[in-house]
């Protein structure tokens, strides 16, 4: 049984490294590792593969970034050729990406099965390129391995067969649980010369968030705000930075003398970074996840999220983008006042064996 696993951006080579750990136990799956180079700059990729041990792709396509139209494009017409030479089974794609849908079109129209982890979350906001990349590989595939209990009754209300769904957790969660006894090795609190619980740590890559000058404008004053409380980590994803030395923003971030920027981390030194917090500030869809499963607080600078579990039983406000609206979230985490967080259903690191063990179950023989 031949399995191709796609990966391109940074959040994807989190989840893959668990499942090609997992196929090992199975002697007759064997599975080819596509990197499509979505995301190439050796921050961004390369130190993931080092540090979470992720074999070295068996075919990079080197594709780079474009706008959307170009970038799915680009990815569809250099992995068509790969499918038809190496005739897999099952083509399995993880997350919400541009490869993630670029991939699933060009199987599914080879006749190859696709196979989605992380199926079935909705922000239920077009707007957001990964919300029409998540419906349209969840209508395409054969089978949707779910991480909670929103993306079982997403898929139900669009009328997806229970046969096709299984409730599987989060393999996100099982690279968090399988690395975190190194943290305690690292020092990077002490080389980034802080305290445990005693600063703040923030990223912010969102289009809706960076790419608009009002919105981003309003999370600065809230920012400017806490920093003079608290010091304020930001490893700054490369969109980010890029929009900060084109716009007036770049003079007012540099201005803020307790917020400090960090280029992109690796992923240990992130981790560590935010076990060790007293509050995240973020825009990304897997930190809410890594931090509830931590269960240190995360205020959520966006409208929606596709992950409502992490608000529900989980560590994370969802506070949207207005100035006060984060600062009364800030004074909740300051005041310690929110309820003790529980962690989701089978967020318990053995999400990529149960994926794995679906599969053979359904492919193999
Ligand atoms: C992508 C994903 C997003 C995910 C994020 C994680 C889509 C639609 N978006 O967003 O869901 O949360 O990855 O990081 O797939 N760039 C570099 N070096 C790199 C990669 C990107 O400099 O290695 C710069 C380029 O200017 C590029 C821009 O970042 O144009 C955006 O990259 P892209 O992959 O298009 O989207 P992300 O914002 O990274």
């Amino acid at each position: 049984m031949k399995v191709i696993n796609i990966v391109g951006a940074r959040p994807n080579f989190v989840k893959i490294a668990p499942l090609m750990e997992a196929y090992k136990a199975y002697p007759d799956i064997e599975p080819l590792l596509v990197h499509t180079g979505q995301h190439y700059d050796k921050k961004m990729s390369e130190s993931f593969f080092d540090v979470l041990g992720i074999p070295t792709p068996d075919i990079h396509l080197g594709v780079g970034s474009g706008s959307h139209a170009s970038q799915t494009a680009a990815i569809m017409t250099a992995f068509e050729p790969v499918v038809l030479e190496h005739k897999p089974d099952v083509v399995l794609v993880v997350g919400d990406v541009n490869s993630t849908v670029a991939c699933s079109l060009v199987a599914t129209k080879l006749h190859v099965p696709v196979v989605h982890v992380e199926a079935g979350l909705r922000s239920h906001d077009r707007e957001m390129p990964e919300e029409i990349n998540r419906v349209v590989v969840d209508a395409i595939s054969s089978m949707l391995f779910v991480t909670e209990q929103s993306g079982l009754d997403n898929l139900k209300k669009e009328g997806v067969a229970d046969e096709k769904v299984v409730f599987t957790g989060n393999v996100m969660i099982d690279t968090l649980l399988r690395q975190k006894p190194k943290l305690a090795n690292l020092t990077t609190l002490e080389d980034v010369g802080v305290a445990p619980r005693s600063y703040g740590l923030l990223t912010l890559h969102r289009p809706s968030n960076v790419d608009h000058p009002e919105t981003f404008a309003r999370i600065l004053t809230a920012l400017e705000e806490i920093q003079q409380d608290i010091p304020l980590l930001f490893p700054m994803h490369p969109r980010t930075r890029k929009n900060m030395e084109s716009n007036q923003f770049g003079e007012r971030i540099k201005a803020m003398h307790n917020l400090r920027l960090l280029d992109p981390l690796d992923y240990l030194n992130f981790m560590h970074l935010m076990s060790e917090a007293k509050v995240v500030l973020t825009d990304s869809g897997g930190i809410q996840e890594e931090t509830t499963q931590l269960k240190v607080p995360c205020i959520t600078i966006r409208e929606n999220t596709e992950r409502p579990s992490t608000c529900e039983i989980g560590s994370n406000q969802l506070v949207g983008t207005q100035t006060q609206a984060i600062l009364d979230a800030y004074n909740k985490v300051k005041d310690g006042t929110l309820p003790e967080p529980q962690i989701p259903p089978l967020w318990d690191g053995k999400a990529a064996e149960r994926i794995v063990a679906a599969l053979h179950e359904r492919f193999a023989g």
